[in-house]
């Protein structure tokens, strides 16, 4: 799409009033993970748990940014500090942690913009490193991370006890 048609796009810290739309959002995203890979049980009241885990900490340990365009919310990205173990090197290290944006608002460069938002408040919180976790077939999300330079660092497999192999195959 060319510069001239994009709309205009406004990018801000979350605040309480945001709270029921990126639960919405954040159940979207959810039942999206499932599409691509996702294998872990689906919680009750996902959306309010997923908040919860977060909502004490924000401006210290996590921080939202919002897209929204006419003032309405088009996608958010959360991000988060976490201390790793001493024997991992013990150093800060941020993690862009779940995005979502809205389908009608997609491949207008937002989720590049939240995404780069949230590394500037990282480096600025002085994390050695950011990670994210990109589930196996959600191919979009890796290529616009691949972009901005982040390198695939670990595989995460699961073995589901009706998949597990109790002899070893002749
Ligand atoms: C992945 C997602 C966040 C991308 O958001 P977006 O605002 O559409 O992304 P952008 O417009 O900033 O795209 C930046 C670049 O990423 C890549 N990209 C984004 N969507 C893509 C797609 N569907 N297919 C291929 N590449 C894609 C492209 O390189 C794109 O640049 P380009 O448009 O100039 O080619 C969005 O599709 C989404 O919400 N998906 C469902 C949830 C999800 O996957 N969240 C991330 C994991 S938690």
């Amino acid at each position: 799409m060319g510069e001239i048609n994009r709309p205009k796009v406004n990018y801000r810290l979350v605040n309480e009033a945001d709270f029921p739309i990126i639960m919405d959002m954040y159940t979207q995203l959810n039942s999206f993970f499932y599409e691509v890979g996702y294998r872990l049980p689906r919680p009750e009241n996902v959306g309010q748990v997923w908040l919860d885990t977060f909502r004490r900490t924000l401006g210290r340990f996590s921080n939202v940014y919002i897209a929204e365009i006419d003032q309405k919310v088009v996608g958010f990205m959360l991000c988060r500090v976490k201390r790793v173990p001493a024997y991992m090197g013990g150093v800060l290290v941020g993690e862009l942690s779940d995005m979502w944006i809205a389908e009608e608002a997609r491949r207008l460069g937002i989720g590049d913009k939240l995404s780069r938002l949230a590394l500037d408040w990282l480096r600025q919180q002085g994390v050695h490193s950011v990670e994210i976790q990109v589930l196996r077939d959600n191919d979009a999300s890796w290529k616009l991370y691949d972009r901005m330079g982040f390198k695939l660092e670990f595989r995460v497999g699961r073995l589901l006890w009706d998949e597990y192999i109790e002899e070893k195959p002749a």
